[in-house]
């Protein structure tokens, strides 16, 4: 970055002072030298004592000088109002594309892992990769837990995908789990409100940058395979429904850790018609809305639709069911 002219419309304004500057002193400069008239000259010369045209002219050439400059200033307004007014919708898509592109790029730098290189200019990045993976494909945090007779120890967390995250929750719910993290797991607040270091610019530039590298719900399709309930439940519910299950020591399958407890027929319960199951685990849930027979939701329960198959979906619901 140039330290003196630090942007196009710096230098544009710095040309535009300069042209000024010389254009004024060549006024100045021809005035002086115009100006050889002798004392009381202005009799003749001053503006208001030379003749102006006579009628003839007036009436004639002149105001039909004056009426071909106002029919070419017409013909411009007639044509330019409504070439503007077709480019205006285009213009102002452009312009949203190009702000969600350049907060994607802010976004980026901010995600990357704590020992790359910053790029200049920027203020730096928060480490998000380290965790997640370079390109959010999920990866392993070190945590440490302090088990019930207080002693403690290190364990190897896995950090989740983020390039399918927005499948599985909306972009207002994916900025409030990085504004106030995960308790209890190595996913720490980011947000100012939550007690972390970022401004809500940044948790807004870093859900642009999610958005940008999110998988097509085509391509998250083939990623999970499986047709067998209990083996999906595992891959893509356990995390959150299985203690333990997050560093590979799962304790009771569906017994409850950051979701509820599914088991012992918790879900029947909960889901006496089996197409609001369906709804739920497809759609998510949330935020004080509703779900199964007395369940509010919070937004935490991610929707898997669009990850997942219908009959996918239909088997691990089934599993639930049963457990
Ligand atoms: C120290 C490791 C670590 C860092 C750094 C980290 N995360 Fe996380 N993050 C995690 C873990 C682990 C989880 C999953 C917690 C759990 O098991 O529920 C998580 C969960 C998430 C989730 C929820 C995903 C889901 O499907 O449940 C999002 C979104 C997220 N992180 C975004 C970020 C962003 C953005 C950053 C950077 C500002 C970041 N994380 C930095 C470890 C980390
Ligand atoms: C990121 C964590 C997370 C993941 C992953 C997750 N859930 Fe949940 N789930 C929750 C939370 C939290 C709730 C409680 C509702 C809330 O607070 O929003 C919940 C609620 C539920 C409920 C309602 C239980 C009740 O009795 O109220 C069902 C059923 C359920 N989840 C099924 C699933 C299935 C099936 C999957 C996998 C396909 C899954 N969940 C994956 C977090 C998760």
């Amino acid at each position: 970055m140039s330290p003196v002219f630090a942007s196009t419309q710096q230098n544009l304004a710095i040309a535009f002072v300069v042209a000024l500057v010389l254009g004024w002193g060549l006024f100045l400069l021809i005035s002086v030298k115009k100006s050889g008239e002798a004392v009381g000259d202005e009799s003749v010369t001053a503006p208001n004592r030379r003749p102006y045209f006579d009628d003839e002219s007036l009436e004639g050439p002149r105001l039909e000088r004056a009426q071909k400059a106002a029919l070419a200033c017409l013909i411009v307004v007639v044509f330019g109002l409504p070439m503007y007014w077709l480019n205006e919708p285009g213009r102002q898509e452009n312009a949203i594309t190009g702000f969600g592109k350049r907060a994607a790029s802010r976004g980026y730098v901010l995600f990357q892992p704590a020992d790359s290189a910053v790029p200049e200019g920027n203020i730096g990045h928060f480490g998000c990769g380290g965790c997640h993976g370079v390109d959010g494909e999920g990866g392993i945090a070190n945590y440490t837990l302090t088990d019930a007779d207080g002693k403690a120890r290190t364990v190897k967390w896995k950090a989740p995908a983020l390039n399918t995250v927005l499948l599985r929750y909306d972009e207002a719910e994916v900025n409030t789990v990085i504004t106030y993290g995960r308790p209890n797991t190595p996913m720490p607040p980011w947000g100012v409100a939550g007690g972390g270091p970022m401004n809500e610019q940044q948790v807004t530039d870093l859900v642009a940058y999610l958005k940008s590298i999110q998988l097509k719900p085509a391509e998250a399709r083939q990623a999970a395979v499986g047709a067998d309930g209990a083996s999906l439940f595992d891959q893509f519910c356990s995390r959150c429904h299985t203690k333990g299950w997050s560093y590979d020591e799962s304790e009771v399958a569906g017994g409850g850790a950051f979701g509820p407890n599914l088991t012992n027929g918790a879900t029947l319960r909960q889901f006496p018609n089996v197409a609001k199951h369906l709804e739920l685990v497809s759609l998510g849930d949330d935020f004080q809305k509703p779900y199964g027979e007395r369940g509010v939701g919070t937004g935490r329960m991610p929707g898997f639709g669009q990850m997942l198959s219908e009959a996918q979906i239909r088997a691990i619901v089934e599993y639930e069911r049963s457990l």
